[in-house]
């Protein structure tokens, strides 16, 4: 069984390591969180928000999706790439659905993400009767964002709790390899990582579910603005970048870039030199 599929991850509940999981967008991203090691690449819905400057997730499209989803796993990563159904690709019908998940799959994805609980089972069903895995998503689904009336932690009550229990054993006995539980109190997270079969990866959900996940520009330090406090960051990448740029500008208008070392001379067509390493990705 390949540690990267579906049926790997899911036996990996109760094994006492947790899950690794972080998002990526583009072949870059794709590679550093593949080199570091982690189990899953999600190439997020978040993308709209984190590259793409959008307010929420719901102006992606699942051409958007595909086209990000083949720039991670033209990484080649042994980590499992799960890529994320976006708003209105799942909710019409059950062949838009099916061919929408399709087109992620084509695309590189090895299984789909989305969002939602009972509601959402015959989607699931459509796509598992296509043989693909899917992954569920519940508490803050950002896709949701109106219907909550803004990105807010769910489940606060016991009536929510309980019904958020509810979708996650669904969600399970319908065929959802793992579930994603999104911002939400870390006694709830608990209960339905002690309930379901199948792995929990949380973000803002606690330390007891079966897997983490964050946002990699977030987790890079990337993000502007005030952070969620489940963000937490390892480095602090956005503002090394600015510095970094900074130094690129002042050795332009000071005229130390290029260097006579960083520049082609005039020689004989036999001693020419092919350009290596021209464009080339972080660590190609
Ligand atoms: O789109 C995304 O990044 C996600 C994670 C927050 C789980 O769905």
């Amino acid at each position: 069984m390949s540690a990267s599929a579906a049926p790997a991850i899911r036996a990996r509940k109760g094994d006492g390591t947790p899950l690794v999981m972080v998002t990526a967008y583009d072949t870059p991203s794709a590679r550093i969180a593949d080199d570091a090691g982690v189990d899953i690449l999600l190439v997020g819905d978040s993308v709209a928000m984190v590259v793409l400057g959008y307010e929420d997730t719901l102006s992606v499209t699942i051409d958007d999706m595909a086209h990000h989803t083949a720039a991670v796993s033209r990484a080649k990563p042994k980590a499992m790439v799960v890529a994320d159904m976006p708003w209105m690709s799942y909710h019409v019908s059950r062949e838009e659905t099916v061919r929408n998940a399709a087109a992620l799959m084509r695309a590189g994805a090895s299984a789909v993400k989305l969002e939602g609980g009972r509601k959402r089972l015959e989607a699931i069903g459509a796509i598992l009767d296509a043989e693909i895995p899917v992954m569920g998503h519940l508490g803050l689904t950002p896709q949701s964002v109106h219907m909550l009336g803004g990105f807010k932690v769910q489940a606060k009550e016991f009536d929510a709790a309980r019904a958020l229990l509810d979708d996650a054993v669904a969600l399970a006995e319908a065929g959802c390899f793992s579930i994603v539980l999104e911002c939400v109190p870390d006694a709830v997270a608990t209960m339905v990582t002690e309930a379901v079969p199948v792995p929990t990866i949380g973000i803002g959900a606690g330390p007891r579910c079966d897997g983490q996940v964050l946002v990699f520009h977030d987790l890079l330090g990337f993000s502007a603005g005030r952070q969620p406090k489940f963000v937490r960051r390892y480095a602090d990448l956005g503002t090394d970048a600015t510095a970094a740029m900074a130094r690129f500008a002042d050795d332009v208008r000071a005229g130390r870039y290029p260097s006579e070392a960083e520049s082609y001379h005039f020689v004989s067509v036999a001693e020419e030199t092919p350009v290596t390493g021209l464009y080339q990705v972080a660590s190609a």
